[in-house]
């Protein structure tokens, strides 16, 4: 799988696959997603140039050929300290559930690793059970931390409800990867 760099030009395009994977709002709903937890949009092409211009982090992008429509995305973050913090994975609602998932995810640790990543940390809503189980098969465990729901910042939509909280997961990256 061949992961691309995002560039401006292709944030507006990321932005709805994004929103339409997380939000439940594409034509295909996928087999995971947060609708039934928070409204509104997970991000915004503005929130997604304050990615790109940090100098920790990469957008990653997938399409379906090299000019194709674009499939997936994920978002890494560099650490000082080797552990890696990955976000955003992302893939086309109606491609879901064939493997892609899992192939972008690999190819993500395989990048990371390729820059002195030694580990990968992600944050989960502690409610989504059947992500989190597909994150254990894929050798994520929770690390026993928690995170607050960022009920103030509407850039990462409106809860339904309150009491909503992340649990990190990490993974030790094998050193033979990348
Ligand atoms: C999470 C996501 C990236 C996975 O991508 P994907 O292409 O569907 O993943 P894969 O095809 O590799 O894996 C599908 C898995 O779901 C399982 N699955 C399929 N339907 C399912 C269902 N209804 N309930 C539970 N698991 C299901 C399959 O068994 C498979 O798991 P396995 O490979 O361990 O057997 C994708 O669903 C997505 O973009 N979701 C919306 C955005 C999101 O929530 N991202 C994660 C934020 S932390």
């Amino acid at each position: 799988m061949r992961l691309t760099p995002a560039g401006p030009e292709d944030l507006e395009a990321i932005a709805a696959l994004v929103n339409g994977a997380y939000r439940g709002t594409d034509s295909v709903r996928g087999w995971t997603n947060e609708a039934d937890y928070i409204d509104g949009s997970r991000t915004s092409v503005e929130a997604l140039q304050e990615d790109l211009s940090r100098p920790d982090g990469t957008l990653l992008t997938v399409r379906d050929g090299p000019e194709g429509r674009l499939t997936g995305c994920v978002w890494l973050e560099s650490s000082v300290d080797g552990a890696w913090y990955l976000g955003m994975l992302t893939v086309r609602p109606d491609l879901q559930a064939q493997g892609a998932g899992r192939r972008l995810l690999e190819a993500a640790e395989a990048y990371a690793a390729g820059q002195g990543a030694r580990r990968i940390r992600m944050t989960v809503v502690s409610l989504r059970e059947s992500l989190i189980a597909w994150y254990r098969r894929r050798g994520y465990e929770p690390t026993g931390e928690t995170e607050p729901f960022p009920y103030d910042d509407e850039r990462f939509g409106t809860p339904r409800f309150g009491g909503l909280e992340f649990i990190v997961m990490e993974k030790t990256l094998d050193s033979s990867a990348g």
